[in-house]
């Protein structure tokens, strides 16, 4: 974990300089504790990472400056590891970064290690804290920005599905009816692959397309030029949403590296409630993915509409709690 790493590092002899400390990426479960409150500056472009340490009163700068330290938490796409190393490196004269051997710590040190010969570690539960000096030395690992991929749709380093397209949204694009209602919302909707897809069809007046993850709205942004479309980096699950009249979704299932239904489950339960009482959901999900109960339980009407042996094409209509969800004043703000 985070916290014995650093605390180890320190009793170690890694020694922090007084003043500001940016701290890139950091999960909403990592532990700072170890580090003054006052002293952080933390960076995240995933909304409810960034809005969980916002909420414990630390400060969060969604442009990161330069501080005496810099702490990147490592994140599983190779090169946004490297890109956020590049900006630690570039931002403060002391560079930590964290990481789990699952997401390739070993290997970025080996990496760090051929520039930096005189960079220090520890190794504990499963991963490694690494230091050394910032400064030159690493720019060719900057990212570049949002780059067109083959299918000519702008993609980054980090966001879903990043080096072409999902088979599973993909299924559902082709699949949605070719009229859709007046009020839709994509919920995750990464670098606009389904919006792109409802934005086609007949009927569409407006879309809020609602994405966590800053790095896959800033594509999204590049994908869509559509006065319909209005851009949201929001946690569907947790922001007020609504009221739709039909909803799109591919949703996330992974925290980290293992399968979490859970999440899935979250955006039929946050769906439900967006939708006005004759609303529709078109969601797409791996066939092994146990969704049926949570349609159950927020629609009065669901099937499966398609699919293949991987994934399955799910229709669900007027939910449950649309007396909720249709109240005014819950409309969300475009950022
Ligand atoms: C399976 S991907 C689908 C992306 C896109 N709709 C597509 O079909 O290519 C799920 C997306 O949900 C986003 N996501 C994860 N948690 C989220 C949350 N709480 N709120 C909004 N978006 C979220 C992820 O960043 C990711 O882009």
């Amino acid at each position: 974990m985070a916290h014995s790493r650093l605390a180890a590092a320190l009793s170690a002899g890694l020694s922090l300089p007084s003043g500001p400390v940016l701290v890139l990426r950091p999960p909403a479960t990592a532990d700072l504790s170890s580090l003054d409150p006052e002293r952080l500056r933390i960076h995240h472009t995933s909304r409810p990472d960034h809005d969980a340490w916002a909420l414990q009163g630390l400060i969060v700068e969604e442009r990161p400056g330069p501080a005496e330290a810099a702490l990147v938490f490592l994140p599983r796409a190779k090169a946004l590891a490297r890109g956020l190393v590049a900006q630690a490196a570039a931002l403060a004269p002391l560079v930590l970064v964290d990481g789990a051997r699952t997401d390739g710590i070993d290997s970025l040190w080996r990496d760090i290690r051929a520039r930096r010969p005189e960079a220090q570690d520890v190794t504990l539960s499963h991963g490694r804290l690494i230091w050394f000096a910032g400064g030159p030395g690493f720019e060719d690992w900057q990212l570049p920005g949002p780059q067109r991929r083959a299918d000519g749709l702008w993609s980054q380093p980090g966001v879903f599905s990043a080096d072409g397209p999902d088979p599973g949204s993909a299924l559902l694009a082709g699949a949605l009816p070719p009229r859709l209602p007046a009020r839709m919302a994509d919920l995750g909707a990464g670098i606009g692959v389904l919006s792109l897809a409802v934005l086609s069809r007949d009927g569409v007046q407006s879309l809020d397309v609602i994405e966590s993850e800053r790095l896959a709205l800033d594509c999204a942004r590049l994908n869509i030029a559509d006065p319909r479309a209005r851009f949201c980096w929001a946690d569907a699950v947790a922001a007020p949403l609504g009221p739709y009249d039909g909803v799109v979704m591919n949703p996330p299932f992974h925290a980290s590296r293992t399968a979490d239904p859970a999440l899935g489950r979250g955006f039929v339960a946050a769906a439900a409630r967006a939708l006005g009482p004759r609303g529709t959901l078109w969601m797409v999900a791996n066939r092994h993915l146990p969704y049926e109960a949570a349609l159950r339980d927020g629609f009065r009407h669901w099937e499966e509409i398609g699919g293949n042996g991987a994934f399955k094409l799910l229709e669900a209509r007027e939910p449950r709690h649309a007396e909720t969800a249709a109240r005014p004043g819950r409309r969300l703000r475009a950022r």
